[in-house]
């Protein structure tokens, strides 16, 4: 199936239309340095989760010039240290890519998100069955696994995504304008945990 072109402008300012999308108690995972406070509505009430120390403590001071109070977590997805059904929604970019376990991480968030709570997920994904494009993908993940921060070319997230028990409402795949290699499959996902009205 073809899937649209869009270059890295294109990307952003879809990302950012997703994250505006939450509303409530927010959980960020693997937020990194605070890349995405810009694009979340000003009366989420945001948490963030990032296990690694240096751009934690970044995160944290880009969240207090955000006026955001809650200080980020010092955990992995695999392990969320919060109760229950205690936020709305959870968000992630370029996040499930780099996680150890992915299943483990979407089950943590099914279990931490209101029934009916709302995920937002935008990823780099693995290319089709028997393309080139997925032969790269094969080649370049053990590489890129050592050298970019465990990330993972070769993952289909939205096969997990479906797998965890999560339901779509607005998916979009989509090719990013890149080089070397040529586009890169992307996924933007907007959907729900089980549940809820
Ligand atoms: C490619 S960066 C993306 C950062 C940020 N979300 C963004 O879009 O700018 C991936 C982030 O995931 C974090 N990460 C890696 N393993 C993780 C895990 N198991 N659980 C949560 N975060 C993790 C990394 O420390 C890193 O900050």
């Amino acid at each position: 199936m073809a899937t649209a072109l869009i270059d890295d402008a294109g990307l952003d300012d879809l990302e950012r239309e997703f994250l505006g999308r939450v509303r409530g108690r927010v959980l960020e995972i693997g937020a990194g340095d605070g890349e995405n406070f810009g694009a979340f509505d000003p009366g989420v009430e945001w948490q963030g989760l990032e296990p690694d120390a240096k751009r934690r403590a970044e995160l944290a001071t880009r969240a207090r010039e955000w006026r955001h109070t809650a200080t980020p977590l010092d955990a992995r997805a695999e392990s969320i240290p919060l109760p229950d059904h205690s936020v709305d929604a959870v968000v992630g970019t370029y996040v499930l890519c780099s996680v150890d376990d992915p299943a483990a991480a979407l089950a943590e968030v099914r279990r931490i998100l209101v029934p009916g709570g709302r995920v937002i997920f935008v990823d780099h994904v693995v290319a089709p069955p028997g393309t080139l494009k997925r032969a790269v993908q094969w080649v370049a993940t053990p590489i890129s696994k050592r050298v970019c921060h465990g990330c993972h070319w070769d993952r289909d997230t939205e096969r997990a995504l479906a797998e965890a028990g999560f339901v779509g409402g607005d998916i979009r795949r989509l090719r990013v304008r890149s080089m070397p290699f040529g586009p890169v499959p992307m996924l933007l996902f907007d959907g729900r945990a089980p549940g809820g009205d």
